[in-house]
């Protein structure tokens, strides 16, 4: 019996541990290779980079800075999630054509809709270039110093190494400034919606769902890259003409199942894996619940509104979703470090960490790193928090302020830069407001102040806080600033912003609101920025210092992969299910009948379009089902993070089989400590994405467009 558990145990234990990381798709060749290839891939390293033939890389463009996307069509058909899709479709869609309600899809190329600040950027090549960019800096011991000549190496390089005249070069820094990479790029600009289907699927199961298995959401759409006739990249023209990419997924209709090899492909935006202990202690239980205490009020006066009023519903529906979304993952990040002991876990790590310090007779360098990470925590904490709040109530929770802060860069520019820096900016600021406007509401706004001024004015550090929050009636306060600041309107707004600089910044200065964001913003920068600057430099030495000793100290093969930077990255694993808690087990993927259970006629999460209820009644899945079913999403061992919605997931042989959107709720954690028990990503399945398409949309010219394999 024993030696059967030990067995299993063996058997287990090196697939796990071949699991979690974000890795360089230009160094895979060795561990990753083989640990791909002991995971079932029948690919070779250079089939997913080469720079002398097309490989998957050519088909994998980072879509408007945030989100990923893959060219799926030899007309340069481009897939990526419908959340990241949600402006573009959001901006087409008016009263009469409601895109988000009902959809969109162009039934022919020229339907396709123009998005003129949508970009789409390849990767063409990586290069080590640490050298270059540490030229002339080992000398320097003063750290403000060091970075300052980095950053001067960084901006020569940028400018001087060789590139074409369409490309980019842009080089980022990875292990905590252990090592840079130049990468040189290719950007489109001319980028049209071709398809997305209505929220009702797209975005089906709303917040209620988000961050959670399981999942039933269909959520993608379709774009196109357009180029000029030189097929290079060209700002929107009528001439342009679908872009012939180098490389584009074949899309797989084989389907998927447990164990089955999987890769993600994408841009994962920030992760911190190595923090010490004291670091996670302090987001766990300092930052995490501020914010989310914080979040918690604003998001329930918002939904109050919400849902008794359909035209503040609409209003708020975006900024809802943005802030629900990360209030949500930071109450399942602070849940799953707890339950995965991530504090103890890297306490244990650090004792062994310096163990190694001391066998290598490294005591001068590292040795003192764990005390000294301990005493700039310490120092650091109240300043993080303070900012912290700041942040959350003043720059994203509370309209009116940020919107006041806003106006206050404009006095400050004047001051630094005199009247025509002044006028430059307004015109802007004007613009922008205008759109902010449009979904602001007074009396939903003055009761969300209304309580996050007073949690800033009780629950953050009082020592930074200016007088005119300490001990104050914040409902006095309230009322007087909502009842005469002329931020409350956009007209108002124009009114403080006419005439000459001097005028105008008079005029600001007898404003209420804009008075106190001023002395906010004042005692913030007087009493938190400067010191938190200048202790978070020296954290970001020592996390420096303790990677290079990570690095040095582990073993040649040891699976350390450097934290997300929004850089193209690879991640594998397989398909698989899991176990949240005892007698609890998740199987890895959900099918339409899913769909059906959580329907709930009418209501604005969980309602099915009548069309798709059809399709199901009639079991009309044509050759995207599977024995009567219509699989919907599945989920992976795929370490990834925000950033990756949108990546492709592809299969041992290099098909498309699912397109990557969230993870599970247990394994939000993710970002600072990879359990691979639970932590999952999760995907819709192509097939779905397919039967949408085609059977749903009627638009199966898209799918003859595809190279559909499998089956
Ligand atoms: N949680 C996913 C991600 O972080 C999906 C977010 C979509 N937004 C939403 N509020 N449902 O981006
Ligand atoms: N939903 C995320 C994104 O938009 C992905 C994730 O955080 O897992 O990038």
């Amino acid at each position: 019996m024993k030696l059967l558990r030990l067995l299993v145990l063996l058997l287990i234990l090196p697939a796990y541990a071949q699991q979690g990381g974000m890795w360089i798709p230009s160094l895979l060749k060795g561990m990753n290779e083989k640990e791909m290839k002991s995971l079932g891939m029948k690919m070779s390293a250079s089939d997913i980079y080469d720079v002398n033939h097309s490989s998957l890389k050519d088909a994998v463009p980072q879509f408007n800075g945030g989100c990923t996307s893959e060219v799926i069509s030899s007309k340069g058909l481009l897939l990526t999630n419908h959340h990241c899709g949600f402006g573009e479709i959001q901006s087409h869609s008016t009263v009469e054509h409601d895109y988000l309600a009902n959809g969109f899809w162009a039934m022919s190329q020229a339907e396709e809709l123009p998005n003129p600040d949508l970009e789409v950027t390849f990767i063409v090549r990586i290069e080590d270039v640490t050298t270059q960019v540490l030229e002339g800096t080992t000398t320097i011991t003063n750290e403000k110093d060091k970075q300052k000549k980095i950053q001067e190496n960084i901006a020569n390089l940028t400018k001087t190494l060789p590139k074409e005249s369409w490309q980019g070069n842009s080089i980022r820094t990875f292990y905590e400034g252990n090592q840079y990479m130049r990468f040189v790029t290719e950007t489109f600009t001319d980028v049209r919606l071709v398809g997305a289907p209505p929220s009702s699927i797209g975005k089906f199961g709303s917040d209620t769902d988000n961050w959670v298995w399981p999942r039933h959401t269909g959520d993608f759409s379709l774009f196109r890259i357009y180029a000029n006739k030189d097929n290079k990249p060209a700002d929107y023209s009528k001439e342009n003409v679908p872009y012939t990419p180098k490389y584009f997924f074949p899309v797989s209709i084989g389907g998927v199942k447990e164990d089955d090899f999987t890769l993600v492909f994408g841009y994962p935006g920030k992760t911190t894996e190595y923090l010490p202990a004291v670091a996670v202690d302090q987001i766990v239980n300092s930052l995490n619940p501020a914010k989310i205490e914080v979040r918690d009020a604003a998001l329930k006066i918002a939904d109050g509104f919400m849902r008794k009023d359909q035209a503040i519903k609409i209003q708020y529906a975006a900024k809802y979703a943005q802030i629900a979304n990360y209030w949500k993952k930071w109450i399942g990040e602070t849940q799953g470090l707890k339950k995965s002991n991530a504090i103890a876990l890297k306490r244990a790590y650090e004792k062994d960490f310096l163990a190694k310090v001391t066998k290598a007779g490294k005591q001068a360098e590292y040795g003192s790193l764990m005390a000294e990470f301990e005493k700039n925590y310490a120092e650091i904490a109240p300043y993080a928090l303070s900012r912290d709040y700041f942040i959350e109530v003043v720059l994203r929770n509370t309209e009116l302020l940020a919107t006041a802060y806003k106006m206050y860069q404009l006095e400050i520019a004047f001051n630094r830069s005199g009247e025509q820096s002044f006028n430059d900016r307004r015109n802007n600021t004007i613009a922008a407001l205008e759109e902010v406007y449009k979904d602001f509401n007074k009396n939903v706004d003055e009761k969300v102040f209304e309580q996050l001024i007073e949690l800033y004015g009780t629950k953050s550090p009082k020592q930074f806080l200016p007088k005119e929050l300490i001990n104050a009636n914040y409902k006095t306060l309230t009322t007087e600033i909502y009842g005469q600041s002329k931020l409350t309107s956009y007209s108002g707004v124009k009114e403080l912003l006419a005439g000459d600089a001097k005028t105008a910044i008079a005029r600001l200065n007898k404003d209420k609101g804009y008075q106190l964001v001023k002395a906010l913003t004042d005692a913030f920068n007087a009493n938190v920025a400067t010191r938190y600057e200048e202790i978070n430099l020296k954290i970001a030495s020592l996390q420096r210092t303790y990677m290079k000793g990570i690095l040095e100290l582990s073993p040649k093969d040891a699976r350390i992969f450097p934290d997300a930077n929004s850089t193209l990255r690879v991640t594998y694993g397989k398909v698989d299910g899991y176990e949240p808690k005892d007698a609890t087990y998740y199987k890895p993927v959900t099918y339409l009948d899913g769909v059906i259970e959580k329907y709930v006629p009418g209501d604005y999460e969980f309602d099915v379009p009548a069309k798709l209820i059809d399709l199901y009644n009639k079991k009309d899945y044509g050759r995207y089902g599977e024995n009567g079913k219509m699989p919907v999403c599945f989920i992976g061992t795929n370490h990834t993070t925000g950033g990756n919605s949108g990546s492709p997931a592809i299969d041992a042989r290099g098909n498309l089989i699912g397109l990557n959107f969230d993870r599970v709720w247990e394994g939000t954690m993710s970002d600072i400590h990879y359990d691979p028990s639970i932590c999952r990503n999760v995907m819709v399945d192509m097939r779905y994405v397919l039967f949408i398409i085609d059977k749903y949309a009627g638009a199966k010219h898209l799918v003859d467009e595809m190279k559909v394999v499998g089956k």
